[in-house]
């Protein structure tokens, strides 16, 4: 069953927000990256398909942002922030130490498929590093001592929902 079978609703509305159809384009690939964990060829070729666009139009677009991801993540998606300001307030070791912590590399997934770490631009709390964001959430003045106990909090989340 595609998005459009399974959220009609929810697309329709979006789409009926805009007078050009196509504008609709970053929520539906939001639709897509909730139903199916990324973004897949597929769920492109779906979005293309209702918004009457070209598939690499939406594969652009899909591209561009940092909050779509076109490979499949693990539960927990951390994006460290490494960009310059953050860079220098220790951010580069922190990406470094939480890859360790997780034994992947950069964009890797563990083991498990419970955690995704990937370093990304600025995420515009730069006066906060080191900081990354978990499924679009802000953890901010981050050490390995904060992380590791958030790493273990999801770790007791995921536990009690998967039960
Ligand atoms: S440089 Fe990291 S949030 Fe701005």
């Amino acid at each position: 069953m595609g998005i459009l079978e399974k959220y009609g609703d929810r697309i329709q509305h979006h789409v009926s927000k805009y007078p050009d159809k196509r504008s609709a384009v970053m929520p539906l690939l939001y639709v897509v990256q909730d139903e199916y964990g990324w973004v897949t060829p597929d769920g492109i070729d779906e979005v293309a398909a209702i918004l009457d666009m070209d598939p690499t139009q939406v594969k652009s677009i899909a591209g561009f942002y940092t909050m779509y991801s076109e490979q499949p993540k693990g539960k927990y998606w951390l994006q460290v922030c490494t960009d310059l300001a953050c860079a220098l307030r220790g951010a580069d070791k922190f990406h470094e130490d939480l890859k360790a912590e997780l034994g992947v590399e950069e964009g890797g997934t563990t083991e498990d498929g419970m955690f995704t770490v990937e370093h990304v631009m600025c995420l515009a709390a730069c006066d906060k590093a080191p900081m990354l964001q978990c499924n679009f959430h802000f953890y901010e003045k981050l050490d390995m001592d904060k992380m590791k106990a958030l790493l273990a909090e999801w770790r007791a989340e995921a536990a009690k929902t998967s039960t």
